[in-house]
């Protein structure tokens, strides 16, 4: 790359950076529902209706409009189109992003730490998730997607689910994978296990606000030890590559399953094999591993140490060293992830 395309690289960088720090303080302030609920707005009254200064909200709507994400209905009053509002406001919405920005902002106050792991080889101090509260980044794709699409493309897992099945969910995080896997399969009865006592508790929160507690239940726990079975089903999302000891806990949920029963893989889809440069959205997952998941899973000495960017081949030989007989990739058609579905 020549020098000026590069230095206007990281410009652009910069502008997208500084954008997302805008985006942290829309969402922390409240600024985008405001705006969604009742704008057009002035500063005055996007300031009034949440309790912030004139000023700073001023400036904060001249960033947004100069940037294209506001306009203008008229002259110092400003507006959230409609098509913006699933992106920035709605944290239902399967295309809402301003979670990004707080993902983002969290990541780097933990920086320094990193650049000390960095040294020693170490971990981290784990992640706190104060002040903004742990984000269930998620939950629209489990609530809309999980129960909807992607399990009914496995046929022989949606057919075991259409009855009385066991389920456990492995690093279930804030349970909504949980939720929304018993809402969808009215029978069933779920498992959620997560080392995060805090998340296992508002996952317990969040089961009894959806009416499932009584076939949801929660464990605060490692899952290579904490699984009770015997499960038709053992689901691992999104977590498999942060585990320092992913073999031991496969291991665990082959162990757990019931006769016939699967272990279900969801990941990070990855190119399956390294180019360079990458696709944006590997070096997406690759800018994720060095700040956050890597540094994350080194937290025992002899840690796998997997890395975001988990490919097959790598999928394929951790289940195998667990014993697995069958390792198949799913053909679901989903953009962002991987299915694995793993038997004897
Ligand atoms: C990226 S989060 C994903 C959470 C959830 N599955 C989701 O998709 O929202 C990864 C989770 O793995 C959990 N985790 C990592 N190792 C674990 C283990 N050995 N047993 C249980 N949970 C674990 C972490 O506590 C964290 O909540």
């Amino acid at each position: 790359m020549e020098p000026t395309d590069l230095s206007a690289r990281v410009f652009q960088n910069a502008v997208g950076a500084l954008e997302l720090y805008t985006m942290y303080l829309g969402e922390r302030l409240g600024y985008y529902r405001a705006l969604a609920d009742g704008g057009p707005l002035t500063p005055a009254e996007l300031a009034s209706r949440t309790g912030t200064a004139e000023r700073y909200a001023r400036e904060w709507l001249e960033h947004h409009a100069a940037a294209g994400l506001l306009d203008m209905a008229e002259p110092g009053r400003y507006l959230l189109p409609e098509e913006h509002i699933p992106v920035l406001a709605d944290s239902s919405s399967l295309l809402f992003a301003t979670s990004m920005s707080v993902e983002l902002v969290r990541a780097a106050r933990r920086l320094g730490d990193v650049v000390d792991a960095f040294r020693t080889g170490g971990a981290p101090p784990p992640m706190t998730w104060e002040p903004e509260g742990r984000w269930p980044s998620n939950k629209p794709v489990f609530m809309n997607l999980l129960g909807q699409q992607w399990l009914p493309a496995i046929p022989d897992v949606h057919k075991r689910l259409s009855t009385s099945a066991r389920v456990a969910d492995i690093a279930c995080g804030l349970g909504w994978s949980s939720i929304a896997m018993a809402l969808a399969y009215p029978e069933i009865t779920v498992h959620g296990l997560d080392l995060d006592a805090q998340a296992i508790e508002s996952a317990a929160r969040s089961a009894d606000e959806s009416g499932v507690s009584d076939r949801v239940r929660f464990s605060a726990a490692d899952a290579a030890t904490g699984l009770d079975g015997p499960y038709d089903l053992v689901a691992i999302i999104e977590a498999l590559h942060d585990m320092s000891h992913p073999v031991a806990v496969l291991a665990a949920a082959r162990k757990s399953l019931a006769d016939g029963g699967f272990v279900l893989v969801i990941d990070e889809r990855t190119d399956p094999e390294p180019t360079m440069p990458a696709s944006q959205r590997e070096q997406y997952l690759y800018g994720w591993s060095v700040i956050s998941c890597l540094p994350d899973a080194m937290d025992a000495p002899d840690s796998a140490a997997t890395g975001t960017v988990m490919r097959p081949e790598t999928v394929r030989r951790y289940a195998a060293e667990a014993g697995f007989a069958t390792i198949e990739m799913l053909p679901v058609g989903a953009d962002k992830w991987s299915f694995y579905l793993l038997s004897d």
